[in-house]
């Protein structure tokens, strides 16, 4: 497997200062930045969107931004993403018409693609597509707020994602997202993902390198 990346998910900075907070987050050694982006209708919560996206680069922060989509409709909003500096844009299947056209056109904006589903999502919708994956994300909570509880059967449907990567022979990345914490990241590894994103568990502490160094070193176990 690739190296893990810890993605911070910023839903849980302090947007007062967004732009010193993630430079902190990656100062203490984080990878990825996970941008969560929510717009009241497919989920009931209002979040973030492209404009702030370009602030964080217009700030200088260059790592990857990971944004995760939970709107619906999905596909007026990813040229604006790709512009605005996104390197990967994930959404869910279940909201978009058109799952492989969404995925041209985040592919054809020059991001890197991804479909996200939720707990009780089937995996069905992988059956066609995973030619044209870069990543898949399940959720371990549902989505629409941080500090959730990790959702034990996501370990069991990670799993049997992590087979299908591994059968399909493509390069794409397993990803998951809620209440991954300290002491569940390693059992979360070994169930098969190798991309982490935390929010509450890393913004919710006031020393980011401990809380990233500790999760360092479960997933070296
Ligand atoms: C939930 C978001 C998550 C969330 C994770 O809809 O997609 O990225 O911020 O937060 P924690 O790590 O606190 O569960
Ligand atoms: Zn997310």
């Amino acid at each position: 497997m690739r190296p893990f990346l810890i993605a911070p998910s910023i839903l849980s900075a302090d947007f007062a200062r967004l732009g010193d907070d993630v430079k902190a987050v990656l100062d203490a050694g984080a990878d990825v930045v996970h941008f969560d982006v929510m717009d009241n209708h497919y989920v009931p919560n209002l979040t973030i969107g492209p404009m702030v996206c370009k602030a964080l680069r217009d700030y200088g922060i260059t790592a990857d931004i990971d944004v995760h989509l939970m709107v619906k409709p999905v596909d007026r909003i990813v040229p604006d993403f790709a512009k605005a500096g996104a390197s990967i844009i994930t959404f869910h299947p279940e909201a978009s018409e058109h799952i492989d056209r969404t995925l041209q056109l985040i592919k054809e904006s020059g991001c890197k693609a991804g479909l996200v589903f939720n707990p009780a999502t089937p995996l069905h919708y992988l059956d066609h597509v995973m030619d044209k994956l870069d990543v898949i994300l399940l959720m371990s909570v549902n989505p629409g707020f941080g500090g959730q509880s990790f959702i034990p059967s996501t370990l069991d449907k990670l799993r049997q994602v992590r087979e299908r990567i591994d059968a399909s022979g493509f390069d794409i990345r397993l990803e998951v997202d809620g209440g991954v914490k300290v002491d569940n990241i390693a059992e979360i590894a070994a169930a098969g993902a190798d991309m982490f994103v935390a929010g509450s568990a890393i913004f919710g502490k006031p020393d980011y390198k401990a809380v990233v160094d500790e999760m360092r070193v479960e997933l070296a176990k």
